[in-house]
Order: C-alpha cells, then sequence, then structure tokens
C-alpha cells in the first residue's frame, strides 16, 4: 500500500519533506505493483473484479452483472488465452489482481486494421495512482506489436470525466457521440467514441 504521507514536513526541504515523501511513496507503489497479461491460471481473480467492476460502474461498461455473474470458470479461462490479437491485462498490488484492460483486433478481413479496447477497471482503493495509465500504455504497445493494426477505438460513457481525461491524455480523440448508446433500468446514456491512431 501506498505510504502515508506527513503533512507537517515543510514542502521547501530539498533533500526531504513532502515532496521527497511523495516520490518515495510513488516508487514504493510502482515496486509493489505490477502489469501483465492474464491467462488461464487467472480466471478467478479476474472474474471476481470483473464483476466488481460491472457492479459498481455499471454505466461504465457494454456488459452487465446480470449476463456475466453464472458464466463457469471454464467460459471465463477460455476469454483469457492471450493471442497476438487479443490479451486482457491486469494490474496487481502486492499480488492482488486490482486493475484491469482488454483489447482485440476486429476479425472481419475489412475491419482487421483496427483494434478495440474494453474493460478498463482500477478498483476504487488504488485510483489515482497512474494504473489505468499504465495498464492502456500495456495494451497499446501490445496492439502496436500487431501486424496491420492502424488505429484503436473505443467507447466511453460521454459524462465519464476520469476515464475520457485519461484516453485524451494518452493521445486517443473523440470522433463521435452516439445518443441514447445504452439503457439501464429504462434510463437512458450517451456514449462518445474515441480512436487513437497508431
Ligand atoms: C477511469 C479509471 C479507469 C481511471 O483509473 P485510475 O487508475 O484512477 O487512473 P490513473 O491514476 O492512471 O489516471 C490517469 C489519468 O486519468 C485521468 N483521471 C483519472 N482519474 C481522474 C479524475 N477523477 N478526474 C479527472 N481525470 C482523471 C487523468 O488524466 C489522469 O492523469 P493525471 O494523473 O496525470 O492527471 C477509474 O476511475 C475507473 O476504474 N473507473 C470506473 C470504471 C470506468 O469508468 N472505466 C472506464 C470505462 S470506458
Amino acid at each position: 500500500m501506498i505510504e502515508k504521507l506527513s503533512a507537517s514536513e515543510p514542502a521547501s526541504e530539498p533533500s526531504g519533506g513532502i515532496g521527497a515523501d511523495l516520490h518515495r511513496a510513488t516508487n514504493s507503489f510502482r515496486m509493489t505493483t505490477h502489469i501483465r497479461k492474464l491467462s488461464p491460471p487467472d480466471a478467478k481473480a479476474f472474474q471476481a473484479l470483473r464483476l466488481e467492476a460491472l457492479r459498481t460502474d455499471p454505466v461504465a461498461f457494454a456488459s452487465s452483472y446480470e449476463e456475466e455473474r453464472d458464466l463457469s470458470l471454464e467460459k471465463v479461462a477460455e476469454r483469457l488465452v492471450p493471442t497476438d490479437d487479443r490479451a486482457i491485462v491486469g494490474a496487481f498490488d502486492c499480488g492482488e489482481l486490482v486493475g484491469l484492460a482488454a483489447w482485440h483486433r476486429e476479425e472481419m478481413l475489412k475491419l482487421a486494421h483496427k483494434g478495440f479496447v474494453w474493460g478498463v477497471f482500477v478498483r476504487d482503493s488504488h485510483r489515482g495512482r497512474g494504473l489505468a495509465r499504465r495498464l492502456i500504455e500495456a495494451v497499446i504497445a501490445l496492439a502496436r506489436r500487431c501486424d496491420g493494426i492502424l488505429l484503436l477505438n473505443l467507447t466511453a460513457y460521454a459524462n465519464n470525466q476520469p476515464a475520457i481525461a485519461l484516453y485524451e491524455s494518452l493521445g486517443f480523440v473523440v470522433y463521435g457521440r452516439e445518443t441514447a448508446a445504452i439503457c439501464i433500468d429504462g434510463t437512458l446514456h450517451d456514449d462518445v467514441h474515441m480512436a487513437l491512431r497508431l
């Protein structure tokens, strides 16, 4: 976990103080966290975090908790077999899965120059520490390694400022807005469509 910062230390101290504490805290967080591709043995941890995401932030995802809660671990494990054209990436803190991001290449021949990013989520307790940025950077790097991929698309809930700011900071650009994109319990929500040229 991140170190507690001392508010009483003077900010101007060159070799100590809040600045140095923040630096140490950031470094120590980076040391306890790592990003890697998930594979079938991660099925249980993935399914638990994925269901947490669908339950806590339903408007952020097209899929729903009810659709995924009864999936067998075998089915979940199938999703986690990485290929050159798709992967689910996880962020781990002290070995515990706390963040997710995924991508896949479009399958149809005329669409295969495009990839799609989905399933981006960081557990509430771990937000604001750069994990989503590291996850998306990992996904972008995987897509770049894939022959013939020219762009990555994604959709985000139009009022999801944290997510839109995250994607924009990584070079994604909003190219369209879809009104009434999703319907949850009779309430309609707009999405924005974003793209990154690779
Ligand atoms: C969106 C989400 C993935 C961000 O995760 P995170 O690990 O907290 O994000 P990071 O710490 O890596 O932040 C990276 C950038 O995102 C943006 N960002 C993150 N949280 C933000 C906030 N609360 N307000 C504004 N911008 C924010 C900033 O641009 C930030 O860069 P900065 O720290 O240099 O300012 C996380 O809030 C989440 O899981 N939300 C619920 C699910 C969701 O909305 N998923 C996206 C589906 S499209």
